[in-house]
């Protein structure tokens, strides 16, 4: 079943052919009954408007949440209360401790609590995780994803205050898996943010650079952006043995060498917004999501690992009040 039928639900449900055997779409949710009845129509599914209605679905045993942000937690929420699988666009939920309860609601229930960092999910990525043993131990990563959205890409981005955050909501949490999947289980020791708003559309942050310190003396830096229009999306990892680099999400080089990349077609203008094919992440998702319903290896971030993201998020956005507040929260142009 899928909560959430607007913009990214068109990914998800792209993603849905090709995987009839293993996932069936049984019904959409949406507030909005249009968007619930034409995200329902070529799946034959029932559309409701009702979540609590739509859980209470004996034929339902995962749900796919992709309402927004604030609606994640109380969502997530009720549907593990009735015994279904969560599948759970990023962020998790809107804090840490809202996180960590999902994650024990889940244990509690033996339910998969999946949260939906879509960019892990391809062979440049996998096979980095799966290599990066024979590269010595790692000492930083660089990671730089902007883009450029002129101004909210739905009603409810504008709405979000400063203190719920922008980028750091929005955005963050993919860079930010990217680094936790990398530094394995270690959390931050030191937490540093700069951030600032550039455009008035909206009253949170657009862009801002985060430095992590790690145990061990390893480190990281994450650079986002909403303000880019040229799109620049680069991971660069220094290990003892040389330097790893995931070019545009979709080529894995070692050492300049390229060892991963993606088939033609899928990277058509990667500086461009909407340039790069995405189809294949949000499909590798949903296979790996129904492995993890299944018991089988998977490698979708679930339960206390996911919340343990939104503790980090938590850190970054305390840290950037703390030091940013003025380079986000006074209008513009004055
Ligand atoms: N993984 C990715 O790369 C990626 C990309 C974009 C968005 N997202 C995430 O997906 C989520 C949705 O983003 P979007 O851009 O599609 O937003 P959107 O506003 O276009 O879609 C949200 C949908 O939820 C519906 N909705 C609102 N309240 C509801 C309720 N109470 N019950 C049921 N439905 C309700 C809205 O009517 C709308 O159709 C966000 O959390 C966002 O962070 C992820």
């Amino acid at each position: 079943m899928l909560i959430g039928c607007g913009r990214i639900s068109g990914a998800h449900l792209a993603a849905l052919s090709g995987l009839e055997n293993e996932i069936r779409l049984v019904a959409t949710v949406d507030s909005d009954t249009a968007a619930a009845e034409r995200a329902a129509a070529p799946f034959a599914a029932l559309a409701l408007t009702d979540v609590a209605q739509a859980l209470a679905l004996p034929q339902v045993d995962a749900v796919l949440i992709a309402s927004p942000n604030a609606l994640h937690g109380p969502q997530s929420l009720a549907a593990l209360q009735a015994g279904k699988h969560v599948l759970v666009e990023k962020p998790l939920a809107e804090s840490g401790m809202e996180a960590r309860a999902l994650a024990t609601e889940a244990e509690r229930r033996g339910l998969v609590l999946a949260a939906g960092h879509t960019y892990r999910h391809n062979a440049a990525v996998a096979t980095l995780i799966d290599r990066m043993p024979e590269w010595g131990p790692l000492r930083a990563v660089e990671v730089s994803s902007c883009v450029f959205w002129d101004g909210p890409q739905a009603p409810w981005w504008a709405e979000r205050t400063a203190e719920e955050g922008l980028i750091l909501s929005l955005f963050a949490p993919h860079s930010l898996d990217f680094v936790q999947l990398v530094m394995g289980q270690d959390d931050p020791l030191r937490v540093q943010v700069e951030a600032a708003r550039w455009q008035m559309g909206w009253q949170g942050e657009d862009e801002a650079m985060i430095l992590l310190g790690y145990p061990g003396r390893r480190m990281a830096s994450v650079h986002i952006s909403y303000n880019q229009r040229r799109v620049f999306d680069r991971k660069v990892l220094h290990f003892a043995h040389g330097v790893a680099e995931i070019v545009d999400g979709e080529i894995l080089k070692w050492n300049g060498e390229v060892l991963v990349a993606p088939p033609a077609g899928v990277l058509i203008e990667p500086t461009a917004m909407g340039g790069r094919k995405l189809g294949h992440f949000f499909a590798q998702q949903l296979r790996e999501f129904a492995a993890a319903v299944r018991r089988e290896p998977h490698r979708c971030p679930t339960g206390k690992d996911a919340a343990r993201l939104i503790d980090l998020i938590d850190r970054v956005k305390a840290a950037a009040r703390a030091t940013s507040a003025d380079a986000v929260d006074p209008p513009l142009g004055g």
